[in-house]
Order: C-alpha cells, then sequence, then structure tokens
C-alpha cells in the first residue's frame, strides 16, 4: 500500500542546511518515529512536509500523491495535520476555540463528527472545553494540540514533541491517546527526544544527527542498538 515517501529532501535557512537529503518512508497505518538530539532537524523536516517551509530539494509523496512544493492549508485537504513542537495553542482562547482552529476551512468530513471524536479521545477536554487553553496543566494543552490537529480528520499526523515538558503519567495518557489515534487508522510520524517512549510506539524509526539520517531500523531493533542506547537510551536498559 502506498505511503509517506521522502526522496533526499532538505531544507535550509538562507546558509543554515537544517536538513541534508533525508529519505524515509512511512507505511500506511504504521508509527513511525524520529529521533535526534536539539537542532537534529526534526522540527524542519516536520514542518517541510506539512508545507510551512520549503524544500530547497527533494521530493515529497503521500499515498502515491507528488506533495512537493505543497503549501500547508492544501496540505491538510490532502489529510496531513500537524502538532507542532510547544503547542502552539492561542492561551486567551477557549479550548473549544483551539480545537475550531483545527478545522479552520477544512473540507474533509463533519466537524461535529470530528469534535465528537476528539472528545471521545479526550473527555477531559470535553469537561474544560469552556475554559481558556492557557488555563489548562501542560498535560491538557498537549490534548488540546493533538485534538486540534485531529480536527481536521487527518490520514497522516505529525507529531512533534508530544511528551516535552509533561510528568510521566501525563506522558503516558498522551501515549495512550496515540496509540488509540493510530488504531482508527492513521498513520503517525512522531518526532520526539524521549527515545524510549518513541521506540515503544513505533514500528520503525530514523534517527537525525545534524540534519541527515544516521541509522534507522526496525524499533525493536533499535532499541538493542548500542549506538542509540548510549546516546538516545541513557546507556540504561529498558524494561
Ligand atoms: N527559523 C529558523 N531560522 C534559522 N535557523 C533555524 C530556524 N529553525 C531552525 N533552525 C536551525 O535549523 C537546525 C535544525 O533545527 P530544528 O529543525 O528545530 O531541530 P530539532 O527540531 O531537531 O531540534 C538548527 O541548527 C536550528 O538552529
Ligand atoms: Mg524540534
Amino acid at each position: 500500500m502506498s505511503s509517506l515517501e521522502l526522496d533526499k529532501v532538505s531544507v535550509a535557512y538562507g546558509n543554515i542546511q537544517a536538513v541534508h537529503e533525508v529519505s524515509l518512508s512511512v507505511r500506511q497505518g504504521a508509527v513511525v518515529c524520529l529521533l535526534g538530539a536539539n537542532g537534529a532537524g526534526k522540527s524542519s523536516l516536520l514542518n517541510a512536509i506539512i508545507g510551512l517551509i520549503p524544500l530547497r530539494g527533494g521530493k515529497i509523496s503521500w499515498q502515491g500523491r507528488d506533495m512537493t512544493g505543497t503549501r500547508a492549508f492544501e496540505a491538510v485537504r490532502q489529510g496531513l495535520s500537524l502538532s507542532p513542537e510547544g503547542r502552539r495553542l492561542f492561551p486567551g482562547l477557549t479550548v473549544m476555540e483551539n480545537l475550531a482552529m483545527g478545522a479552520y476551512r477544512q473540507t474533509r468530513g463533519d466537524t461535529a463528527v470530528s469534535l465528537e471524536r476528539v472528545f471521545g479521545l479526550f473527555p477531559r477536554l470535553k469537561e474544560r472545553a469552556r475554559q481558556r487553553a492557557g488555563s489548562l496543566s501542560g498535560g491538557e494543552q498537549q490534548m488540546c494540540a493533538i485534538g486540534r490537529a485531529m480536527m481536521s480528520n487527518p490520514s497522516l499526523l505529525l507529531l512533534d514533541e508530544p511528551s516535552l515538558g509533561l510528568a510521566p503519567k501525563v506522558i503516558g495518557d498522551v501515549a495512550r491517546a496515540i496509540t488509540e489515534i493510530n488504531a482508527t487508522g492513521v498513520t503517525i510520524l512522531i518526532v520526539e527526544q524521549n527515545a524510549k517512549l518513541a521506540l515503544r510506539l513505533s514500528e520503525y524509526a530514523y534517527v537525525l544527527e545534524t540534519g541527515r539520517v544516521a541509522l534507522h531500523g526496525p524499533s525493536k531493533e533499535l532499541i538493542d542498538d548500542p549506538h542509540v542506547r548510549a546516546i538516545y537510551l541513557g546507556g540504561v536498559a529498558t524494561a
């Protein structure tokens, strides 16, 4: 079945090349993770996939459709959605209003159905629907950001550091929601600095180092890889 395919994708900011000829593929229906230290180019790659920043080179396709050069609003129409690093909620707007942003001008499915689905995934958002997003806990804000990304009824969800700054218990809640979203058929590409979490959630992983793919393989194998263990898992055995 077709999938997300990146062929030698490069991203640059002026003279700073953040991503160098990255090729990767994400099987339809899979959860794939992208690991790497701060500054490795992970966010640049996700932002390029959804068309928020232009490619310096390479090609992107989703479900056999060439997405190279597609702008973000059109990418959302084609089924892509991004939950950005740092959540980027509007703190002065309510949860409901933030969720509505994700459905803004989307032409994919019924907004009411999407909203019910998001509330099913995150019941706490339903309880807090009329509260300002800025008054939510960190975990609730992350749920709101993922919920907003789900409002466009995506077939490919890009998650940028969903566990960032969250307490371990809350990370568990977010992880369960990610698994639940994937179980409904949504393909997921997740960027994480929390390698342990990402490898547990995914079937396949890519490791980015200074903008290049340093290694890749089935997540189960990467958990035992000495390089991955030393650098990304703190050398500690995982349960
Ligand atoms: N808007 C920008 N302008 C200039 N350089 C940027 C910009 N965004 C990111 N970079 C640089 O690109 C590189 C990759 O950054 P980023 O994609 O944010 O990495 P990561 O998400 O893996 O931490 C870093 O060297 C960073 O400083
Ligand atoms: Mg980042």
